[in-house]
């Protein structure tokens, strides 16, 4: 992995990414190009005392403040909060700095900014999102090598009267530039690391046999699950390894890149209400659900599951398909089980009693639709049973 400073753009995505260590200190020359000198930082109490972020020096005339009220799982009220923070700044670019949730509200601040309650009115899962004309340009500057929402149009909002988790997607909130630090994992909790490579892997396999991957999106997805296999364990075990984060990062952004285009499937549709109703966090409902999720998919995708284990550097030369396609989900299990991610959903507060709701609310997810065996709720039920 290069380890030093280098901007690439990707065949229908939007987004520049710059990578490489000291990629935030440069965050001022990115302000500078889109003309936008009143900066609003967006990110979490932690990450706000990181040294690379506290240490930013704005050269006059720029302006910065910090909204620092990040949660997990962002509700619609700290998107309004922010959004109110930053009509109050008069801001002119978001900046946001931290893992998938500091994007995710980064870029719904950046709507909300333009139009005070905008943010309410989205509260509608399987609708088009609709935004605002001036929705503020967004920076986005991952924390955790796991969403990949610096290269996505998603932004996922947690509604707090509903208690639900809602998806959004839009055009308007692709980031402009993305930059991908790697300085910044070293001080990443393992806990949160762990997640969030779970969390990618999960992108780049659901992504991979999505009926809707295309030629470019299952060489973006192949690229990462090929990459987690040879750094996470490295990355969870050695935090200081930067070539090891580095690769982490890359594998999380192409990735992101995968599943803007092939969107997931099973996987995710069932990990979404495991965090809106017991806050378990995504990477950690990923990482159990995962194992499973590709048991049932198998039959429906042998092939793609055979290169997955390719990938993962895990198939043998005269394997049979089908062989090949078990190694895959041998191998996954075996990747959790060394960097020590969460396995069962008994193990992280969920109440059994609630899988019939959780099952509901997962068949209403748009993921399922492009899942590539077919899933009916008995599935879902089925599963989360055995996940328990
Ligand atoms: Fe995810």
């Amino acid at each position: 992995m290069a380890l030093s400073l280098q901007s690439e753009q990707f065949p229908g995505n939007p987004v520049q990414v710059v990578s490489g260590p000291g990629a935030l200190a440069r965050v001022f020359t990115y302000t500078d190009k889109l003309g936008c000198p009143k900066v609003l930082v967006v990110c979490g109490e932690k990450v706000s005392q990181l040294p690379q972020v506290a240490d930013l020096a704005a050269p006059a005339p720029t302006t910065v403040e910090v909204f620092d009220q990040v949660e997990p799982d962002p509700s619609d009220q700290t998107v309004a909060t922010g959004g109110e923070h930053a009509r109050r700044l008069g801001a002119d670019v978001i900046v946001a700095i931290g893992g998938g949730s500091s994007m995710d509200a980064g870029k719904a601040i950046a709507a909300e900014a333009a139009q005070p309650g905008w943010i309410f009115s989205q509260d509608r899962p399987g609708e088009p999102t609709t935004v605002p004309e001036a929705v503020l340009p967004i920076i986005a500057v991952p924390t955790t090598a796991g969403t990949g929402s610096e290269v996505t149009p998603f932004s996922v909002i947690t509604f707090t009267e509903a208690q639900r988790k809602v998806v959004l997607n839009h055009d308007a909130l692709y980031p402009r530039y993305a930059l991908l630090d790697p300085t910044l994992l070293t001080s990443t909790p393992p806990a949160a690391q762990v997640a969030a490579g779970m969390d990618a892997l999960t992108h780049a396999i659901e992504s991979y046999v999505s009926k809707e991957a295309t030629g470019p999106s299952r060489a973006w997805a192949r690229d990462a699950i090929s990459l987690i296999g040879q750094h996470f364990r490295a990355a969870v075990q050695s935090p200081e390894n930067l070539e090891a984060q580095a690769g982490m990062q890359r594998a999380a952004m192409v990735a992101g890149l995968a599943f803007s285009v092939s969107r997931l499937g099973i996987v995710h549709a069932m990990a979404l209400p495991l965090s809106a109703l017991f806050g378990v966090p995504h990477g950690v409902a990923n990482a159990i659900l995962l194992p499973f999720g590709m048991e049932f998919n198998q039959p429906a995708a042998v092939a793609e599951f055979a290169n997955i284990a390719q990938a993962l550097g895990v198939s043998k030369e005269g394997d049979t398909p089908g062989a090949a396609s078990e190694q895959a989900i041998a191998a996954v299990r075996e990747l959790a089980e060394d960097t020590g991610a969460a396995r069962r959903m008994s193990e992280v507060g969920v109440d059994k009693d609630a899988i019939g709701r959780m099952a509901e609310d997962a068949m209403k997810s748009a993921h399922i639709s492009r899942n590539p065996r077919t899933v009916a709720l008995a599935d879902i039920l089925a599963l989360y049973e055995c996940a328990y």
